[in-house]
This record gives C-alpha cells, structure tokens and sequence, in this order.
C-alpha cells in the first residue's frame, strides 16, 4: 500500500508540533511558570491571559497542546479512513490519540495539586510516548511501499526450487 504525499506531509507536521510542545513545556517548567495559570481550562477566570510573563507562558504552552491536539485528531482519522488495513499506520495513530485525553488531564492535575512532582513526571513520560508514536508513524508513512499479500510459503518455495533447477521466468 502507497502512502499519499500528503499524509506523509501532515504525519511530519505532527510529530514537529508535539516537539514544539514539549519545548514549550520544558520552557514552563525552567521559567518557573507552572502557575502561571493556576486553574484550568480558563487562565485567572478568562480565555485570555493576564499580561504577566508567567501566565502568557504557561497559556502558550495550553495554546499550542490545543493546535498540536487537532492535528493528531486529523492524522488518526486520516489513518482510519484511508489507510484502515495498513496495520504500521494504524497502530501509532491510535496510540498517540489515545494518550493525548489522558495528558490534557495529566496537564489538569499538574496545575491543580500545585506542580506534585509526581504527576509532573508522569505528564513528562507520556509527553515522550506521545512523541515517540508519532515520531514511529512519521517513519512508517516512509517505509517503501510493501506488497497487498505476501506471496504464500509454497509459492515462494516452488519458486526458489525452480530458479535452482534453472528456471529464467521465476
Ligand atoms: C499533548 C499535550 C501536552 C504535552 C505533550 C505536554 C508536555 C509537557 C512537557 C514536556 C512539560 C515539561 C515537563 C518537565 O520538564 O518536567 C510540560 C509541563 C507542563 N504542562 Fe504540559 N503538555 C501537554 C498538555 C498540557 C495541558 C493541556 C496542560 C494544562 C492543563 C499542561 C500543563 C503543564 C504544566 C502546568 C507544566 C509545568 C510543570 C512544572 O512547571 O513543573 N500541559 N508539559
């Protein structure tokens, strides 16, 4: 099965903003700026941060999850519809949209109980699961387009038998 261009296009564009983001977690995190919104899913009640360093920083890091979030949501159901039976795109796409609820609540509960280290490190390690799936589909949606059936063992063994007996046509 062939892989569209297209896909692969968006498949890269993914796994680029899931880098992007955790940079922008990372950024949180050495800024100190955890608090910056200190509930969740508003920003100091409103849908617009407070002009303050902190909370611009840590409504940046939601605002890019959200965008980093829909294009997720278009690869896995790009890979549903149109590459169903390719189980090596398939497979990662569900994996990493199955994480990302998971990590927007994770996100909730590092804001909520004040940055615990705890749910800190775990939201890290599924940050890194995310963009581990998705890094594996950006490398599957290159793989060399494989054949729709491998050819059965007696076929490949009839085969290899007759190009041994001399057989120019196998
Ligand atoms: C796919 C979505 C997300 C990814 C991949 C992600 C990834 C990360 C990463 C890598 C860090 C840095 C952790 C560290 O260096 O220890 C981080 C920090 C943080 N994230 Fe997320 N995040 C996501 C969504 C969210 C959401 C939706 C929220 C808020 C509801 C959130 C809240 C936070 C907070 C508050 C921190 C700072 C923790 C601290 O200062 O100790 N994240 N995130």
């Amino acid at each position: 099965m062939t892989i569209d261009q297209n896909y692969r296009r968006l498949t890269l564009v993914t796994a680029a903003l899931i880098y992007t983001l955790i940079v922008v977690g990372a950024v949180v995190r050495v800024t100190e700026s955890g608090l910056g919104c200190p509930d969740w899913p508003l920003c100091h009640g409103g849908l617009v941060p407070p002009p303050e360093q902190t909370a611009v920083i840590e409504f940046a890091h939601r605002l890019v999850a959200g965008v980093a979030g829909l294009f997720i949501i278009l690869t896995a159901f790009v890979a549903w519809r149109d590459y169903r039976r390719a189980r090596w795109i398939v497979g990662p796409a569900t994996l990493v949209i199955a994480l990302v609820p998971v990590q927007y609540v994770l996100g909730a509960v590092v804001v909520a109980t004040e940055l615990q280290p705890l749910a800190v490190v775990i939201h890290l390690g599924t940050a890194l699961f995310i963009f581990g799936g998705a890094l594996v589909l950006a490398v599957a949606a290159r793989r060399p387009a494989a054949p729709e059936r491998w050819p059965s063992r007696a076929a490949t063994w009839l085969c290899s038998a007759s190009r041994l007996s001399g057989c120019s046509s196998c």
